[in-house]
Formats: structure tokens, C-alpha cells, sequence
């Protein structure tokens, strides 16, 4: 049988009763149910629970030649966009690019710092670059500001009128200023199904296209995700592990857990972290009644927030996100003196000494009273981040649903963009 993600939660047993679960299953029906209805309806924004579309489509193909094409002219390709036009592509190539394709994409567009951009140039330079934008509403600020400057330093290294093969715009079908520009000057497009939201469109062109670009098997991500949707489909309401961490996290909440961390001993899932705390952030961050995503990557952070989580205030509840299987072998060595009292460990592997280290932090946070569940990735590969990817669209969904808001909207975001026009004097 095919390995696929596994979620242990014996360390909430004590916390959460019989009686917790049997009264949450009726709202993680109703949440089910509504999904269900929607995707019966006019589908709404579920198009990301049909990874599928993308190959039969034919637009996986079409993203595969054309980040081959850009590659074959490129040094460096800039990504330009900002949270979920930036944040997924972002913890795929952390996580599984190969190392050489790494260093061949470069973010751009999710800060407006001047000193960012000025330092990027400086790398750049002398370098053959190209720019994938990334917006789907296409209106977005802080990306329109990079394209515009990096747009301008393409015409000025290479001509204006020889730019359009080294600019790729993904954005909406129809609407927004991305898409007349496409249009207008005759830069290919990717398009952003309108039925996907931003914060789960990883598994689009938005998140695919840079991925591929550094590398990544992009049809992997696609057939792990995939199989997680089978997998959700085929287990009863009981047993579908996206609702049950959905349905755990929400009696926590009740039970005065409001703070979630998603902790990692690997820090390549760093931007994983990053692209979940949007995910679950914007998606239920509503009606003034949440659940705060943290993340620490350890071992960095048992030795700065590790206090905090041990003997902190007992308000949090701990996701660890744990890689299985390591790739590489390093055997800690002998020494002549054994000054560092470490010949105990002579002849094993890091990766034994880091498993024992997440055990060990398991156990210690569990008896500092913060419960904790285990997610375990069979392996760091584009199959199981698919999977990972799916397993927690589905989950935010119904365990927004459960807390009685919408997880497809974000309309808290546009307060600080008013504020932002006002201050900047924006017309109109
Ligand atoms: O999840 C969302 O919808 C947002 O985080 C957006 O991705 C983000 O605001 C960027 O928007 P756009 O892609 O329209 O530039």
C-alpha cells in the first residue's frame, strides 16, 4: 500500500473526551455537508478540491515547456506576488527543490522595503533574468510596485521591445490590471481558475509554475494531492483525518487552547509553516473568534521560544510536523578526548539524534500541559507535500465552517489597504 501522511493524536487523549468528540461530529457533519452542498451548487470557491482539472486541462504540460523555455534564456527567474501569490511557491521549492534549482528563483513583490529590492538588484547583476508576476486579483499594491521596477530594469538591460519573452503573468481570465497588461503587450498568461482562492491556489499555476521552474516535479505535487483527496473520499466523517484535526483543534479552542504552533525539526518546512499560518489566518480569523497560527522551527526555537511553550501562560496546543525518513546519512564521528561527553552517540545518525529530540519535546510540552498531535510525513518529497497541501485545505475548510465563519473571504485585509491609499494620497 502506498505510504501516505498519518496523524498521531494520542497526546490530546487526556484533554479531550468521548463526550467532546460525540458533541462536535454533529458540526463536523453540518461543515461537511455544507461543503458538500456547495461543490453540488456552482462549486463556489471549491476548485482546489479538484487537483485533477489541472491535468486534464492540459495546463500542466503547458507549465512544464514554459518553464523550460524561460529557464533555457534565464539565469534567474523573480517571482513577484505577495501572500498566497507567493507563499506556496515559496514552501515548495524550500522544501523539495533540488539544491541547483534553489538559487535559480528569487521572491520579489511580498515587501515594499526599497533596501530589499536594491540588494536583489545587486545579486542580479550581470545575471540573465526573466519575471513570473503572480496576482489574482491583479490590483494587488505591493506587487505592482515590484513589476513595475523590475519591468523597467528588464527594458533597460535588454531593450523594451525585447522583453515579452521573459515576462509570464499569472492572474484571472478576465478582470484586473495583470490581465489587460498580459494582454495588452503580449506577455504570456497563466490563469488563475476563478473558483480558487488565492491562499489555496499552491496547486495552480500560481504555486506550480515556480516550482517547475526550480525544478520540482510539479505532476508529483499533483498526484500526492490526489491521493489525499481519494483517501478524504473514501473514509467515513469519523476517520477522515483532515476532519479530525479539524474537529481537535476546535475542542481545544472551547477548552481556552487559542493558540495553535506548528513545529517543525526540519527547518526546509520553515515557508510550509509560513503558507499554513495564511491558510488557517485568513481563512478563519473572523467575527472576533480564533485560533492563533503560530509556527517554531526547532531545534532553533526550543532554545528561545522553548521556555515560553514549557512554562508560558497554558493557552496553546502544538501541531508537530514531523519528516520520517532523511535523505542523507551523517554518522556523528569518534574523537581522541571525548571533551564534549558525546562518544555515546559515536555511530549514530543525525537523523536518529533528531527523532529522539522531537520525542523528547513531544513528551516535555505534553507533561507542561500543552497537548499535542503529530502529523508524520513518510518522506521531504513533492508527492507528500501534495498531500500535506490537500490534507490541510480540506481540514481549514471544515474547521472554519465548524467555528461558524466563511474561509473563503478575507474581508479584515482591506482596512490597512485604506489606510494605506489614504496615507499615500491615492486618487479616487
Ligand atoms: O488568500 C488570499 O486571497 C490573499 O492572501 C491573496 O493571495 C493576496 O492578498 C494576494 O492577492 P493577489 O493574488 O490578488 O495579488
Amino acid at each position: 500500500m502506498q505510504k501516505q501522511l498519518q496523524i498521531n493524536t494520542e497526546r490530546l487523549d487526556d484533554v479531550i473526551r468521548d463526550d467532546d468528540r460525540l458533541k462536535i461530529m454533529p458540526e463536523v457533519e453540518k461543515a461537511h455537508r455544507k461543503l458538500k452542498d456547495q461543490k453540488e451548487g456552482n462549486g463556489g470557491s471549491l476548485g482546489w478540491m479538484n487537483p485533477e482539472k489541472i491535468i486534464s486541462n492540459g495546463t500542466l504540460d503547458d507549465i512544464e515547456k514554459t518553464a523550460k523555455r524561460l529557464m533555457s534564456i534565464s539565469d534567474v527567474v523573480i517571482i513577484v506576488g505577495i501572500g498566497g501569490s507567493y507563499l506556496g511557491a515559496k514552501a515548495v521549492i524550500d522544501a523539495v527543490a533540488p539544491k541547483e534549482g534553489k538559487g535559480k528563483v528569487v521572491f520579489a513583490g511580498y515587501n515594499i522595503a526599497g533596501d530589499y529590492i536594491s540588494e536583489l538588484f545587486n545579486f542580479l547583476e550581470g545575471k540573465d533574468i526573466s519575471i513570473n508576476v503572480v496576482s489574482k486579483s491583479g490590483t494587488t499594491t505591493e506587487p505592482a510596485i515590484a513589476f513595475r521596477v523590475i519591468e523597467d530594469i528588464l527594458k533597460k538591460k535588454y531593450g523594451a521591445d525585447n522583453i515579452a519573452d521573459r515576462i509570464i503573468c499569472t492572474t484571472d481570465k478576465k478582470s484586473g490590471a495583470l490581465r489587460t497588461i498580459a494582454e495588452e503587450k503580449g506577455y504570456k498568461s497563466f490563469v488563475i481558475p476563478a473558483d480558487i482562492g488565492g491562499r489555496f491556489s499552491v496547486l495552480t499555476p500560481v504555486g506550480l509554475f515556480p516550482a517547475a521552474c526550480a525544478g520540482v516535479d510539479i505532476k508529483e505535487l499533483i498526484a500526492g494531492a490526489l491521493n489525499q483527496k481519494e483517501r478524504s473520499d473514501k473514509s467515513s466523517l469519523e476517520e477522515n483525518p483532515s476532519y479530525i484535526y479539524a474537529a481537535l483543534r476546535n475542542i481545544l479552542y472551547t477548552k481556552g487552547k487559542k493558540i495553535e504552533i506548528l513545529s517543525n525539526f526540519d527547518h526546509r518546512l520553515h515557508y510550509m509553516s509560513e503558507w499554513w499560518k495564511q491558510l488557517f489566518g485568513e481563512s478563519e480569523g473572523k467575527a472576533f473568534h480564533s485560533i492563533f497560527p503560530a509556527s517554531c522551527d526547532f531545534s532553533t526555537d526550543l532554545h528561545s521560544m522553548g521556555q515560553l511553550i514549557q512554562e508560558g501562560e497554558r493557552n496553546l496546543f502544538e501541531t508537530f510536523l514531523i519528516v520520517e525518513k532523511e535523505e542523507k546519512h551523517i554518522v556523528i564521528p569518534g574523537s581522541d578526548n571525548n571533551l564534549d561527553n558525546l562518544d555515546y552517540l559515536v555511530g549514530k545518525e543525525m537523523s536518529y539524534v533528531n527523532r529522539k529530540a522531537y520525542e523528547a519535546t513531544s513528551e516535555a510540552h505534553y507533561e507542561g500541559g500543552v497537548p499535542n498531535s503529530t502529523i508524520f510525513m513518510p518522506e521531504r518529497s513533492a508527492f507528500y507535500l501534495g498531500e500535506l497541501f490537500y490534507f490541510f485545505e480540506l481540514a481549514v475548510s471544515v474547521s472554519a465552517y465548524i467555528s461558524g465563519v466563511n474561509p473563503f473571504d478575507q474581508p479584515g485585509v482591506e482596512a490597512y489597504k485604506l489606510k494605506m491609499f489614504k496615507f499615500l494620497g491615492r486618487p479616487g
